[in-house]
């Protein structure tokens, strides 16, 4: 997958050089391409931005450096074109799921008051917010859809986590009666499990690793019975008590 991101903060992507995304760009699974658009300002100092016709003191970026801009990058609008900002829906798993199969994505960040609507109406196709609260710009909202997006990109992580992630995402862990082992998808299909379908979407149950007592706390013992049929158990109940207690 290619994702072009442009920004006036190209520096800020720097994020983006590390750990499984790091990975995933040396391995050629990933193209991250970050663009400071003010590059393509037509004005002699290269402004990017200009007071707001509706007042206030905030200043928003100007549609001609942003239209340019995607223009020549994208200029057959191969790229699924994304502006973030607040004002937009949620920013979901089942979102990030899809955006994965697009083999090509463009993501605007804007920066103090906003983006003139010209530009957005013009050129883009979907706009997502990461959350109702309120960032200084669209910077790390970009990086968080890349890592989400990025996790579901073919060979960027290893599939059997994306299996075991779909336990705490609608699926129950445990074998349904009569289904043949290790067909959680098979049981995610029949059942509405899993991002997108009708289950109720479940956060994960917590996890733990040696020593088996931590200053006089102890692993759960089920954990420790090698049953897997209970284990398997105690995660869907673990991962229900903790969903009612965060969600709902
Ligand atoms: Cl996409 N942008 C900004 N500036 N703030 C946000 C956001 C985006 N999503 C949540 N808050």
């Amino acid at each position: 997958m290619r994702i072009d991101i442009l920004t006036l903060f190209p520096e800020m992507f720097g994020a983006l050089d590390h750990s499984i995304i790091r990975r995933a760009r040396d391995a050629g699974k990933l193209e991250i391409n970050v663009v400071n658009f003010r590059e393509y300002s037509k004005d002699k100092h290269k402004k990017a931005d200009d007071y707001s016709f509706s007042g206030g003191a905030g200043l928003v970026l100007m549609a001609q450096p942003i239209v340019d801009c995607v223009e020549n990058i994208d200029p057959a609008h191969e790229a699924h074109r994304v502006f973030l900002t607040p004002a937009a829906p949620v920013f979901t798993q089942a979102r990030a799921v899809a955006l994965s199969k697009k083999p090509r994505l463009l993501l605007l960040c804007g920066h103090y008051e906003g983006v003139d609507q010209r530009a957005i109406n013009l050129c883009f196709d979907e706009v997502l917010s990461i959350g109702d609260y309120v960032l200084t710009g669209g910077e790390i909202p970009a990086m968080v859809v890349v890592d989400a997006v990025a996790r579901h990109v073919e060979g960027v992580i290893n599939p059997e986590s994306l299996k075991s992630e779909s336990f705490s995402w609608g699926v129950p862990p445990h074998t349904p009666p009569g289904a043949k082992k290790n067909s959680t998808t098979e049981y995610n299909v029949r059942h509405g499990g899993g991002v997108g379908g009708n289950a109720p979407q479940l956060l994960e149950y917590p996890q733990y690793t040696r020593p088996r007592e931590f200053r006089g706390i102890a692993v759960p013992e089920v954990l420790l019975s090698g049953n897997h049929g209970e284990i398997d158990k105690w995660k869907r109940s673990a991962s229900e008590e903790i969903t009612k207690k965060y969600r709902r």
